[in-house]
């Protein structure tokens, strides 16, 4: 055999032995390599899906001043004021025929007229509807929905379905629903998630958070400020007789802190709070303290009792934890309590 023949073998049979004794380890590195790149991309596309693209929905006009004079544009106008100035159309700004009993707007809670995300936005609601709720144990309507927040957070009677304010309303709704998914969810809807603290809410760190970060718009007694023209709020009370009853949902202390970490003081946001989750937390206890009016007819909210959110502050309730403890924590034995007991899942 020439000697060049027999190094060439030697060399090509070590060369392939390398390899294949390579490979056992070089291609499950690859296939793990792979594996890795892939929930790589997957955590990106996630990523992106909760950050910034998804968040587009909130980018789209949202603004009636640019719609044009036709018969339904009129109609989502209208809306748009009645959402704003609230009391000036049907309540008790208006003479005579007044639905609303204070004089809040939807505006004040339902901020950038329903389009800030985390703020209860009401983009996509039309969509959202008709949908189970656990306040009425029934499948309820967009009118329903609305006839809520009129008796609770407006402290005041329903809004009959023909007339024009809720025609208007809901056509200024559905227009805000104009991009909104099939299924109506959009990222942002409701109010941000926050750790809620395993103790109860301290009324004293509550007020003192009150004294330093609202008093300068809301005043030191809570009640706000008109705006120049007296036709709304500037900045809305946040208790007495002009503010929601004890039946809507801003006076569960769980609501009003995940409302107030992403939108309070005026300014934050949910990617630039201000507050942290405890001061949130321990302000919201502190206002939903003080003195507001009744909800009327309330014993009969929430057909099935074990529905009832864990931190709605009136009885009857399907569990022997106290008025107070609901009202103000800790809401984690009363969570698990549920859990146990009849394997509901309590996020509010
Ligand atoms: C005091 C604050 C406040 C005011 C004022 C208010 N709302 Fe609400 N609204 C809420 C809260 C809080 C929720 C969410 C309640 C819950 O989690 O059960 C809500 C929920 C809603 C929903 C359902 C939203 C969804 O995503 O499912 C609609 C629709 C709605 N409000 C319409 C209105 C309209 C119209 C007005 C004015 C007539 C109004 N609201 C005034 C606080 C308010
Ligand atoms: C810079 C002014 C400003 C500050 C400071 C501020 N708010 Fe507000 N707040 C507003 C305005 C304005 C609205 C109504 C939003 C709208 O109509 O666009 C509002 C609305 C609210 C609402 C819902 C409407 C109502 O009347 O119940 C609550 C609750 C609230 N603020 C709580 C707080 C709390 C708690 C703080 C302090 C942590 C605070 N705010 C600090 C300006 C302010």
């Amino acid at each position: 055999m020439h000697i060049f023949i027999v190094i060439r073998k030697y060399l090509y049979n070590s060369y392939s032995k390398m390899i294949s004794g390579s490979l056992h380890v070089i291609l499950p590195l690859l296939l793990i390599a792979i594996v890795a790149l892939g929930f790589c991309l997957d955590e990106k596309f996630q990523g992106n899906e909760n950050d910034n693209s998804s968040m587009e929905i909130y980018t789209k006009n949202y603004n009636v001043s640019r719609l044009n004079d036709s018969d339904e544009n009129r109609k989502i106008k209208k809306g748009f004021e009645v959402f704003r100035y609230t009391s000036k159309f049907i309540g008790p700004k208006k003479k005579g025929g007044k639905f609303s009993g204070n004089n809040l707007s939807c505006a004040n809670c339902h901020l950038w007229s329903g389009t800030k995300p985390y703020a209860a936005p009401l983009i996509g609601i039309i969509q959202r509807f008709p949908q189970f709720r656990g306040r009425e144990n029934k499948i309820g309507t967009i009118v329903e929905r609305v006839n809520g927040c009129m008796e609770r957070s407006m402290n005041g009677i329903a809004l009959p379905t023909e007339s024009e304010e809720m025609l208007a309303l809901i056509a200024y709704m559905n227009w805000l629903s104009r991009f909104a998914p099939a299924d109506g969810k959009i990222k942002g809807q409701g109010f941000v998630q926050i750790n809620i603290p395993s103790r109860a809410v301290n009324l004293t760190n509550g007020k003192k958070v009150f004294n330093a970060n609202c008093i300068v718009c809301h005043e030191k007694n809570g009640q706000g400020k008109w705006l120049a023209d007296s036709i709304a709020y500037e900045f809305p009370p946040l208790w007495g007789s002009d503010s929601y009853n004890n039946g809507a949902g801003m006076t569960r202390v769980i609501t009003a802190a995940q409302f107030i970490k992403a939108n309070m003081p005026y300014g934050a946001t949910y990617e630039n709070p201000i507050l942290t989750d405890d001061e949130a937390y321990d302000v919201a206890g502190y206002i939903n303290q003080q003195e507001r009016p009744e909800k009327k007819n309330k014993e009969v909210d929430f057909p099935d009792i074990k529905k009832k959110p864990v931190s709605t502050p009136y009885p009857p309730y399907a569990d022997t934890f106290s008025v107070k403890q609901h009202q103000l924590g800790p809401f984690s034995p009363i969570k698990e309590y549920y859990k146990k007991k009849y394997n509901i899942v309590k996020s509010k």
